[in-house]
């Protein structure tokens, strides 16, 4: 059995976890501390990457020693110390690992420099032992792709968006409705009384022969209906949010759909095939309904992992890890490995 330290700290959640290697392809988390920033933040309506930077140098030991302290282990019982090398805000980046290649240096056990993204694609294995191949559908504040995932490092991006990040539209429609950060759950909370037909909002990129996504021109449409009908009652508010929101499920439906079809095509033979969900929009509950319904149309199993670990956390870093370390397939100078802000 392995048991791997984990240290996420790629953007304003700091986080540290425990993981043991339960069974080849399954986990047992030990421990899963995340210290979200978001009040930090919050009145700035967005991450400022300064201030998550200083947040994690001030609370990233403590919850280091916490999450060992909950696990029940100290350094000794580690086998490795696994820690987001990137994709993510570069400050952050520089201070989880730098701690992580402290505590690898003075415990004597290996490092490994992990990918934020394939902590998310690998997540389904922690929790529910997903076999390969899968796809993962990534929506968070910083991505939106969709992964064709055939191995421990056989990662294919099959679709991505060629503008704004889903959660980033979510976020910038409740700035321009004036709904508190993080947009996602405010406009989530808001549509809940709305008339999702009242807006005609675009659907972006639907029919498009390419697999992408698009949704700056959904914000843009927000806007201007926004400004149409300014001064805004708290019923357009929910209006609003309602109607973005069914754009969002159609869009969903019809993009996803592609890649979905397109899977079944290049794997005819996949006796189960899964679609995967990670990132923070994954707790939406329109989406996750949306994505749960086109899986029963395509034969998909959908896999939606509990909230806690589609957001950012460390369990997702120290299992990727783990993987690594099955797979045999370790970093080759960790210690030297720099921090990489695009990756
Ligand atoms: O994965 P995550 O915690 O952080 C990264 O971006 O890496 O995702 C955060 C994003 C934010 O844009 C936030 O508004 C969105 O996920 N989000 C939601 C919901 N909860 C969080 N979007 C829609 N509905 C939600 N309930
Ligand atoms: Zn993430």
């Amino acid at each position: 059995m392995l048991r791997v330290l984990g240290i996420e700290t790629s953007c304003d959640e700091t986080a540290a976890s425990v993981v043991a290697s339960d069974s080849p392809a399954h986990g047992l988390i030990l421990s899963n501390i995340v210290f979200s920033q978001i009040e930090e933040h919050a009145a700035f309506g967005g991450v400022v990457p300064e201030i998550a930077a200083r947040a994690h140098v001030e609370a990233l030991d403590g919850i280091v020693q916490a999450a060992l302290d909950e696990a029940g282990v100290t350094l000794a019982d580690i086998d490795a110390v696994a820690a987001t090398a990137g994709p993510g805000l570069v400050g952050g980046l520089i201070v989880g690992l730098m701690t992580a290649k402290a505590i690898a240096a003075a415990s004597g056990k290996p490092l490994l420099a992990v990918n934020h993204l394939e902590g998310h694609a690998l997540t389904a294995r922690l929790t529910d032992g997903a076999a390969f191949p899968y796809l993962l559908l990534l929506v968070s504040g910083g991505h939106t792709q969709i992964v064709l995932v055939r191995g421990v490092g056989e990662y294919q991006r099959w679709a991505t968006t060629i503008d704004d990040a889903l959660g980033e539209a979510f976020d910038k429609t409740a700035k321009i409705l004036g709904l508190p950060h993080p947009g996602g759950p405010s406009v989530e909370r808001a549509a809940a009384s709305g008339n999702p037909t009242r807006f005609a909002f675009p659907r972006p990129m639907k029919g498009s022969h390419q697999p992408d996504f698009s949704f700056s021109g959904l914000k843009t449409a927000v806007r201007q209906a926004a400004t149409a009908i300014a001064p805004l009652t708290d019923q357009d508010v929910a209006d609003i949010c309602a109607s973005f929101q069914q754009a969002i499920a159609d869009t969903l439906h019809e993009r996803v759909g592609r890649t979905l079809a397109r899977f079944r095509q290049e794997f005819p033979d996949c006796p189960t095939p899964a679609l995967i969900v990670a990132g923070g929009v994954a707790a939406n509950k329109r989406v996750r309904t949306t994505l749960d319904a086109l899986c029963a149309e395509y034969g998909f199993q959908f896999i939606a992992p509990p909230g806690v670990l589609c957001t950012d956390n460390a369990a997702m870093i120290a299992w990727a890890g783990i993987e690594r370390l099955q797979a045999g397939l370790e970093s080759e100078n960790p210690m030297a490995f720099a921090p990489r802000s695009r990756w």
